[in-house]
């Protein structure tokens, strides 16, 4: 770990895209920074600056066995991004209930995973440490919470986003007063919708930027928080 700072940030699914460049961003303003995910990279890949904790986000002991890794080897947390997500189309597209009752099952764990890994980050965000740090919860959003209908191709993808806005939505307003900003964050195209899959792929250095600013906000703004490709904010009512 090169730097000596307090500030912490635990990236929960940290890949080689968002993860990374939300990663590099962090440790070049100064943050110690952890990077789970199921499978770690071979050891010559893995970079000297950052903490590798391996965890699978949808079993609650790995998620609380993680951070309490991440607290003893980097300190108290004050950002966490929780990036982890995974899909599962049901075998025949047009019978939803061909979906295995286990994959249901997992979508939801990794939905209720960000519930989990905020507890856990909450006695960190309120560490004394942390008084006068930034303190946010970031989840990587999409747009499919706020239809009730989508493909069933994206049906797992949909529970998941579901749970966490559901859970977002309820934690901004009762930990306003500990000043910690839980965002909702997702990609959208020009006109407020579903970006081109090849602008999301070119998307990891404004999530970057993007997230760096909802980390800095001095007030919490709308935590379902739409910007473009160009980091803007795309202006719209949350129902
Ligand atoms: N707004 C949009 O239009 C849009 C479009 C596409 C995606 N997204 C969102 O972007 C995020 C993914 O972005 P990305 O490009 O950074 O993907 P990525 O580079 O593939 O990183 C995601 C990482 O999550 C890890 N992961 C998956 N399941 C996990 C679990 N159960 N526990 C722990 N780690 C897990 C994976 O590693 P392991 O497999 O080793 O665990 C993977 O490396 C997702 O939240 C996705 O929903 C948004």
């Amino acid at each position: 770990m090169a730097s000596n700072s307090n500030l912490v940030a635990f990236i929960i699914g940290a890949g080689a895209h968002i993860g990374s460049a939300v990663a590099s961003t962090l440790h070049d303003k100064g943050y110690r920074v952890a990077l789970g995910s199921r499978s770690l990279p071979a050891a010559e890949q893995r970079k000297p600056e950052y903490l590798y904790v391996q965890l699978d986000a949808a079993k609650r002991g790995a998620i609380e066995t993680a951070f309490d890794t991440v607290v003893d080897k980097l300190g108290p947390v004050n950002v966490v991004v929780y990036n982890a997500a995974t899909v599962a189309a049901p075998p025949t597209p047009a019978d939803v209930l061909s979906l295995p009752v286990d994959s249901y099952y997992d979508a939801a764990n990794l939905g209720i995973g960000a519930f989990i890994a905020a507890q856990k980050a909450l006695p960190s965000f309120k560490n004394e440490i942390h008084r006068n740090h930034p303190k946010a919860f970031i989840t990587t959003g999409n747009l499919l919470p706020f239809t009730q209908y989508s493909k069933s191709e994206w049906f797992t993808l949909g529970i998941q986003k579901a749970l966490e806005t559901r859970f977002i939505s309820t934690a901004v307003e009762h930990y306003k007063a500990d000043d910690i900003r839980f965002y909702f964050a997702t990609l959208v195209s020009n006109d407020g919708g579903i970006p081109p899959y090849s602008d999301f792929l070119k998307g990891a250095p404004t999530y970057a930027e993007v997230y760096w600013k909802l980390i800095n906000n001095k007030e919490q703004t709308n935590w379902d928080h739409r910007f473009t490709l160009e980091g803007e904010s795309f202006p719209h009512s949350t129902n």
